[in-house]
């Protein structure tokens, strides 16, 4: 029967992750996947989380969630998206299921698209999330590229981005990311979206954001919902990923939201019964411990309070690590500039390293990491700074 069937390729980033776990190296050391690390290289589970789990442990049951999961998960969400007193939210304009965390929102979104505008295409930054590419096609959507990165400023190509937008067919779908950039680490100013917002305003561009990293741009999940906001003011009907992977730490939970703001609450009802109808053929309905977890640290505010601290202790540590890892690289005398390193933000350095020098890091220093020269800067600790920049500064130097 399976005769036909070829290995599928190595997912670039996953795919790094297998690789780190089958190389018996004590000096090995993974930047690959975008996962929070303590200062010494371990997971973390917030204290936030233990305390939900210790309030929902004899409480809950084991029972079904409703085709759209948690709505009292899915409520607490939209506040930390559109804002605590959003119209939006009160008025009931939003269309919003949970979803199987950033991913799932996305495919699900991109199903949807699908179903309901058939001939549209999805323009992609250039780069993106590398399984950005997997969701749309397997959605069957075609994929237009928009440009975003600078390689020689190693930030934002403002200008072709506008570009870009303008040139696109009136109409068309947008993939944003909210911020914390995956994986450049470049964000737009607030001046930089308010311009972006203006220009799709102006071209009818749907604009769908994926947030799965909020809070680790600045440290505050509600400054870095900015984008969405400006959007708003602007009166777009956007669409929005959010994820607790990285923010709660929930990476495992696969817990998320998927939301579409409609032009009233009629059509929001008509639309979230259609993304129902979309989930229940591919998983029926989503987890339940995850959502739980969520909707309790959020709806009390003493739970919410410790959360906002340790979303900014981890986005402080890899700030801390931005610096230890530029400092040591020009300690080293390396003679490239590495100011990037600190200027970009969020969990990832876009190192500018070749797919050559990746591999040198991987085979002769045990380092994994993207091809692409994506850092995890999540992964980098006091422990392995040095080491790291020693052997960046080694294959980097000639
Ligand atoms: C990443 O970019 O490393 C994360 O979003 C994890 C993933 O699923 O790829």
């Amino acid at each position: 029967w399976w005769n036909h069937v070829e290995p599928a390729p190595k997912d670039p980033i996953l795919g790094v992750t297998e690789a780190f776990l089958a190389d018996p190296s004590p000096h090995k050391v993974n930047v690959g996947v975008g996962a929070y690390r303590d200062d010494n290289g371990k997971p973390v589970v917030l204290e936030c989380v233990r305390e939900a789990e210790r309030i929902i442990a004899g409480n809950k049951n084991m029972e079904y969630l409703p085709m759209g999961g948690s709505m009292h998960m899915v409520e607490e969400t939209l506040k930390l998206a559109y804002g605590e007193n959003s119209d939006l939210i009160k008025d009931k304009k939003i269309a919003a299921i949970q979803a199987l965390s950033g991913t799932g929102a996305c495919r699900v979104f991109a199903d949807f698209q699908k179903r309901f505008k058939p001939d549209s295409h999805i323009y992609i930054p250039v780069p993106t999330w590398s399984n950005h590419h997997n969701i749309w096609r397997d959605a069957q959507v075609p994929q237009q590229t928009f440009r975003y990165y600078h390689p020689e400023t190693k930030g934002l190509d403002f200008a072709s981005l506008m570009e870009d937008l303008k040139n696109a067919p009136s109409g068309s779908f947008f993939l944003l990311h909210a911020c914390a950039h995956n994986p450049t680490g470049v964000d737009p100013t607030e001046e930089q979206w308010k311009e972006i917002s203006q220009q799709m305003k102006v071209k009818g561009h749907f604009p769908f954001f994926d947030m799965a990293y909020q809070g680790f741009a600045s440290g505050d999940p509600e400054r870095d919902a900015k984008a969405i906001r400006i959007f708003r003011e602007d009166g777009h009907l956007i669409g929005c990923a959010q994820s607790y992977a990285k923010n709660m730490g929930l990476y495992g939970q696969r817990v998320g939201c998927l939301s579409l703001v409609c032009d009233d609450d009629k059509q929001a009802i008509a639309v979230k019964s259609q993304l129902q109808q979309i989930a229940r053929p591919m998983y029926s309905n989503p987890p339940v411990h995850g959502a739980l977890v969520v909707s309790t640290i959020l709806s009390d505010p003493n739970l919410k309070n410790l959360w906002l601290k340790e979303v900014k202790g981890m986005a402080d540590r890899i700030i801390g690590m931005r610096t230890a890892l530029r400092e040591n690289l020009e300690n080293l005398g390396s003679p490239l500039s590495w100011e990037h390193i600190t200027n970009q933000i969020g969990m990832f350095c876009y190192s500018g390293m070749t797919p050559q020098q990746v591999d040198r890091l991987t085979s002769e220093y045990h380092i994994y990491m993207t091809r692409n020269g994506r850092i995890s800067m999540a992964g980098v600790t006091t422990g392995n700074v040095g080491y790291l920049a020693n052997a960046i500064h080694e294959v980097t130097k000639s």
